[in-house]
């Protein structure tokens, strides 16, 4: 099609519903008549209407119009007047002779103007604005169906349909980035005509340049479908990236478990529709998942972190011994911190023991092992004839050997104290030491190691990577992750939120600085005001992915029923916004301060249809009502079959 075609388009002859007589900058005033609405199949509230003088004055203008509200016929301008009865009087476009007969058929409609699609340099275009208009003015109007009111709502600019084709290039994909269909245009609660049998429905695409690297929200009151949109997306983005080979992860915070398991109102999840490449985590161990946890002999930084949020997490009183404990670094020594290496050998030394003591404790508290797993650390032989000659801890003990040379080298610490200064046991091991023998400086009893029992769960024995990297890894290779966020502690759970958060960013990051192209990744948070923060600092992770995510390839959508909940610097950096029924007017006002969702103030309120959108995203220059498709897991279950299957 040529781009003039691409205008002529818009225009479908037989959904003419009548003529602008009344024009300026931001406004359009429609006279109509009812049989030319019946003909359309009605005229529904925030319906868009095209106006055009087409071939009349050569003007290659269709104006976009958007329908919000009825008017009554001017009465007391006699010019308007005169001008309504000479349009009454004209043919309409499709040439019949339409028998007007009755006055009181007609009646106005006032119209919002949304642009104006015009031609320049053999493409087609779409301003956001009027440049220029008649005194007296009589464009028809349609309103656009079907075709033309696909061709409306998925106009993209030759600028971004560029800018995505070089992404394309970029990435090696043949032809242009895809596109993900995500629901039909919907305008009214009641879609009996617009929608019903005979009216065509359009398709509404979501396009993979606005949404990938992009912020997307999702708000609405509970069960208006958030959840259902969420899973629309994950799931075309899915199918779409494996038609067209574009490798995305995605990764999901599921809050209520509803991704992961089949729940007993949704029956399938999207874990069962993508079962090869869906990896589900939990914080507790469940047949059929990860753990999310690390393993704390082995992720020694990572474990103590997170026995640190747990305990700081409970309010009790914390003794001397403990409170040192919390605030040990267990981050090891590098070479480049020492002037020597004999220095740095002596500090390796002191972390060993450090790392040794604290695995005794560990163990000591219950936590399991990894299997064949040894303690190891470097004793000296005159230190191992005064402590225990018997063994020798740098080749391995076990936890009891451990447990028992600690409590030997109690015995005689003030010797080893005098013999190595107070190297062989640093304070951190000394109160390592006190927490592990259950007695403090005083040598009076503590509780010490108990105090860590409680939170044996969190301790993942077979792990061999850190969580974080794994999930890493299973994005950069095109995977679903789910994070079950339903079971475990709420603190531990926003903690671990972030961490995989900042671990992600952080590698995508640096990928970018090194100057390759990071791996596309979409994060998915449920119920986001549990996880983001509205008063977070700038600095804090979630406001620093929405700022800066786009240039390490990291998108981001958030579902939640306030938008008021959301961080003022997340949702002022918000590309794509959907938004569902909202019941009360102060969250429809924080709405109304974006873009044209004002017009949408009533709609929103009185509306409450399920998966009913009214939908901003970064090409559209103005808010598209779509019905978004509901996420049926088997309809889309034999989908992905197809798309899988060799030769498809
Ligand atoms: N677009 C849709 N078409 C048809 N049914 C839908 C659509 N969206 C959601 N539903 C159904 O409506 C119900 C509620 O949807 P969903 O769980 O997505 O809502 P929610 O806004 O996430 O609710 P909550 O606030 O409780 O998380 C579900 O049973 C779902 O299957
Ligand atoms: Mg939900």
């Amino acid at each position: 099609m040529n781009a003039s075609d691409s205008l002529t388009a818009l225009i479908q002859e037989d959904q003419f519903v009548g003529w602008t007589y009344q024009l300026d900058y931001e406004r359009a005033v429609v006279l109509t008549c009812d049989q030319w609405k019946a003909r359309a199949r009605g005229v529904p509230h925030n319906c868009f209407l095209v106006a055009t003088a087409l071939e009349e004055q050569h003007q290659g203008e269709v104006i976009l119009l958007r329908v919000t509200g009825a008017a009554p016929l001017p009465l007391d301008d006699e010019l308007l007047q005169a001008r309504i009865q000479r349009l009454k009087a004209r043919q309409i476009p499709s040439g019949e002779n339409v028998s007007i007969g009755d006055e009181f058929t007609f009646g106005a409609l006032t119209c919002r103007i949304l642009g104006t699609f015009y031609i320049q340099d053999e493409s087609l275009r779409l301003g956001s604005d009027m440049e220029s208009y008649f005194h007296a003015p009589h464009l028809k109007v349609y309103r656009p169906s079907g075709a033309a009111l696909e061709a409306i709502v998925n106009y993209v600019s030759p600028e971004r349909a560029a800018a995505a084709r070089e992404e394309a290039r970029r990435l090696g994909l043949p032809g242009d980035m895809p596109r993900f269909p995500i629901g039909t245009v919907r305008y009214t609660s009641t879609d009996r005509l617009h929608r019903g049998e005979a009216g065509q429905q359009a398709v509404f695409y979501l396009n993979a340049v606005d949404f990938l690297a992009r912020r997307t929200a999702v708000f609405g009151m509970t069960r208006t479908g958030k959840s259902n949109t969420v899973k629309q997306l994950v799931s075309v983005v899915m199918r779409t990236s494996r038609g067209s080979g574009l490798k995305i992860g995605q990764i999901i915070y599921d809050l209520n478990g509803e991704y992961a398991n089949a729940n007993q109102q949704d029956q399938g999840s999207i874990a069962e529709v993508y079962p090869a490449e869906t990896l589900r985590y939990r914080m507790l161990p469940t047949p059929g998942f990860q753990l999310i946890l690390n393993n704390f002999f082995t992720q020694i930084v990572e474990g103590h972190t997170t026995l640190k949020g747990l305990i700081e997490g409970n309010k009790v009183h914390r003794a001397a011994d403990l409170e040192a404990f919390l605030s040990m670094d267990f981050s090891e020594p590098s070479r480049e911190d020492y002037s020597t290496d004999a220095e740095f050998a002596r500090q390796r030394g002191i972390y060993q023991r450090k790392v040794a003591a604290y695995q005794a404790v560990l163990a000591r508290a219950g936590y399991e092992l990894p299997p064949g797993f040894r303690i190891a650390f470097e004793a000296n032989v005159g230190i191992r004839n005064k402590v225990n000659p018997s063994v020798d801890p740098a080749n391995g003990l076990t936890a009891t050997q451990t447990c028992e040379w600690f409590q030997l080298a109690r015995q005689i610490q003030e010797e080893l104290v005098t013999a190595t200064g107070a190297d062989w046991i640093d304070p951190d091991t000394n109160v390592l030491m006190n927490l592990l023998l259950q007695r403090n400086d005083q040598g009076a009893y503590i509780p010490g190691f108990r105090l860590l029992q409680p939170y044996k769960d969190y301790h993942a024995p077979s792990r061999t990577t850190d969580v974080c990297d794994e999930i890493y890894q299973h994005l950069v290779a095109g995977k679903i992750v789910i994070l079950d966020l339903s079971v475990g502690d709420p603190v531990q759970r926003e903690r671990l939120a972030k961490r995989i958060a900042q671990h992600i960013l952080r590698h995508s990051m640096a990928a970018f600085n090194r100057g390759l192209h990071p791996a596309h990744i979409v994060i998915y948070v449920e119920e986001a005001h549990n996880i983001i923060g509205r008063n977070d600092l700038l600095t804090d992770i979630w406001p620093t992915i929405a700022k800066e995510g786009a240039k390490a390839r990291l998108g981001i959508v958030y579902a939640t029923q306030e938008v008021s909940s959301i961080h003022p610097n997340i949702l002022s950096n918000t590309e794509n916004v959907l938004v569902s029924h909202l019941n009360n007017e102060n969250e429809i006002n924080e709405l109304a301060r974006y873009y044209d969702f004002r017009d949408f103030s009533q709609s929103l309120i009185r509306a409450q249809n399920v998966g009913f959108a009214r939908v901003k995203t970064l090409s559209n220059p103005f808010v598209i009502p779509v019905q978004i498709d509901r996420f049926d897991p088997l309809q889309e279950r034999l989908r992905a079959e197809a798309i899988g299957r060799p030769g498809r």
